[in-house]
């Protein structure tokens, strides 16, 4: 039974989980009405924010579990990537449960817990078990990152791509400050959208190819949204500047376009690597893997012969369970944290994951 706690970013959770599993509880207390009115995360706001919280989400955790600390085998937590401040509080608190309760620390990754998270539901953990899963493609898009990984059944995992400058989620919150739509974006434009019309503003398709020019060999994996975003700056000046603004729909139709562009990018570069590497399970995840537009589009574009296993949206954006879950499979293999853990903020080169098909 792993302790899974998660501070990374504005999210402060708490999670109780069985063998890799089973969730008995997944706490979560968002931050987001502290952060909204600054129009993006404050980082020393929400280390502050989760040092006031973290002991009422524990508590919540157990309460929802029905079980004690006594019960629990390992502390696993998020030391990176993330928010640096942030980050080292939830790292100082799992140290401090690790020894007050006799018990190992684990050190997880906030990158490789949100794959983790989409095999969380149903027969997930089954499925990792079994060789006919992998390869797996992971397309991880979330505030921080949007990048495509594959897993093979040995737990090698390769860094395909990433995106070269704004990640797919941070696209949508910066696109829907400028909206006026507020934070976080991801939903505020996917709500914005609805029924809206996706061609009557023209965005970009970076790094698809379509722009004229041929696309580079080393791009193909990679994504670029910063020019989307730039686009849409340009777009709504523009339709200022005529009062076209103020004509009725116009939130509603270039929200949709724009969200339209950035889903359009992921889906299709994500089927691309899958069919490139011939995967058989094809992982969506983060809290960009809650927009519906992209889940729609992805069950389309999958092939017959691949899976498709997009994360429940409670296992999407931030959360603890996915780092309980991850943590589970260090501590089988008896793979510990010091109690120097220390915690970073970008994101290393992934080589490996924890969970395999076949021993390692
Ligand atoms: O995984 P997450 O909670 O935190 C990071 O690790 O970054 O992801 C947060 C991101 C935000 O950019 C938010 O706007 C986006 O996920 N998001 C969404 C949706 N819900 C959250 N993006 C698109 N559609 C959504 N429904
Ligand atoms: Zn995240």
């Amino acid at each position: 039974m792993i302790f899974g706690i998660e501070t990374s970013c504005d999210e402060t959770a708490c999670a109780i989980v069985r063998d890799g599993r089973e969730v008995l509880a997944s706490a979560v207390a968002t931050q987001i009405a502290k952060h909204a009115a600054h129009g993006g995360v404050v980082p020393e706001l929400a280390a502050r924010e989760h040092l006031e919280a973290l002991d009422v989400v524990a508590e919540e955790a157990f309460r929802t579990a029905g079980v004690g600390p006594e019960s629990i085998d390992a502390v696993a937590v998020t030391n990176g990537p993330g928010l640096m401040p942030a980050l080292l509080v939830g790292v100082s608190y799992a140290k401090g449960l690790a020894v007050n309760w006799g018990r190992p620390l684990i050190g997880c990754n906030h990158f490789m817990a949100h794959i983790y998270g989409a095999f969380l539901h149903d027969d997930g953990y089954l499925l990792l078990t079994r060789k006919e899963t992998y390869p797996i493609l992971a397309l991880v898009v979330s505030g921080g990152h949007s990048s495509l990984v594959l897993i093979e059944e040995d737990g090698k995992a390769t860094h395909l791509g990433c995106t070269i400058d704004d990640a797919a989620g941070e696209a949508l919150d910066k696109g829907s400050k400028l909206l006026g739509l507020g934070y976080p974006g991801g939903p505020a434009i996917q709500k914005a959208a609805a029924g809206g019309d996706v061609k009557r503003y023209h965005f970009p398709r970076p790094l698809t190819g379509t722009a004229g020019k041929a696309l580079a060999l080393e791009h193909q994996y990679n994504f670029s949204f910063s020019g989307v975003k730039t686009a849409l700056l340009y777009q709504v000046r523009e339709a200022r500047e005529t009062n076209a603004d103020t004509k009725s729909d116009f939130i509603r139709d270039i929200s949709a376009s724009y969200q339209e562009a950035i889903v359009d990018v992921l889906s299709r570069k994500a089927i691309k690597a899958a069919r490139d590497f011939n995967a058989h399970t094809v992982v969506v995840a983060g809290g960009v893997a809650c927009n519906g537009e992209l889940r729609r589009r992805m069950q389309q574009l999958i092939p017959p012969s691949m899976l498709l296993r997009l994360a429940e949206p409670r296992f999407c954006t931030d959360n603890a369970a996915m780092v309980g879950g991850l943590g589970y499979y260090y501590f089988r293999d008896g793979v510990f944290s010091p109690l120097s853990l220390d915690a970073f903020a970008r994101l290393p080169k992934i080589s490996r994951v924890p969970f395999a098909a076949v021993a390692q």
